[in-house]
């Protein structure tokens, strides 16, 4: 069974070297509390820095192409992401996913496994499909066209994030959010059965140091996705103590 909620900095397209004291500031803050997992996920020219700055801190990537190596310019294989020292990675954020199809998010989930590392996989419904009242029918379809099945649910997080509250500052009720982790554990339980209790489901969308724990106290929600709020420590660490 989950025991410790887990939070995880998206970093998006933000960061260079200076920025390694945040991260110093952020696995050094996140030490002090317990029943929590905490990680980053860094622009890719990060990981290895970061690594090393903070050696044992959980930091990752943000993509992985499907295939280990080959004539793909400007992407990142899942071996080349385990040798920088990244231990996990998001595949199928939203802003990724205008431009590949969910078989390309399983495929590219399947081979981080393979390769050892945590994947989250991102799930979320446009604004058009909320106010269409479609919003578990989208999740769930997106979900079970992206979740692995080469490798099943170990090292496995499906984190739900509504396109329209990323970067808004709005959020579902908890009463939503908690429609949708209901649902989605449903599919996980269904889609893995008894091996899908340690598949973790995280919401992301404009969570911050004060919504946070009323987020984290909705049934079935095991984390958060975090992305403006995890670029600074003093901002992160706040929605990390809420989830301790
Ligand atoms: O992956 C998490 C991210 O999309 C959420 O962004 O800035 O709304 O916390 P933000």
């Amino acid at each position: 069974m989950i025991q410790n909620k887990y939070v995880v900095g998206n970093w998006k397209m933000n960061g260079v070297g200076a920025h390694l004291e945040e991260v110093r500031a952020i696995a050094g803050g996140a030490a002090r509390y317990r029943g929590v997992d905490v990680a980053l996920c860094l622009p890719a020219t990060l990981i290895h820095r970061a690594a090393d700055v903070v050696p044992g801190f959980p930091v990752g990537a943000q993509d992985v192409h499907f295939e280990p190596h080959g004539a793909h310019t400007g992407c990142l294989g899942a071996a080349m992401l385990v040798d920088a020292g990244a231990v996990l990675t998001i595949v199928g954020h939203s802003e990724r996913r205008e431009r590949e199809r969910s078989a390309e998010v399983r495929a590219k989930a399947e081979a981080a496994q393979a390769a050892g590392l945590d994947v989250i996989v991102c799930v979320g419904e446009s604004l058009e499909a909320h106010e269409a009242g479609a919003t578990i029918e989208t999740v769930c379809r997106l979900a079970n066209k992206s979740l692995p099945e080469q490798v099943g649910p170990t090292r496995l997080t499906l984190s739900y994030e509504p396109v329209w509250a990323i970067g808004s500052g709005s959020t579902p009720s908890p009463k939503e959010i908690g429609w949708v982790a209901g649902a989605l554990r449903d599919l996980v339980d269904k889609r893995f059965g008894g091996q899908g209790a340690g598949v973790r489901i995280l919401y992301g969308g404009s969570v911050n140091g004060s919504n946070a724990a009323e987020i984290f106290a909705v049934p079935n929600v095991d984390g958060a996705l975090v992305g403006g709020a995890s670029l600074r420590a003093i901002d992160f660490l706040p929605i990390v103590a809420a989830a301790a």
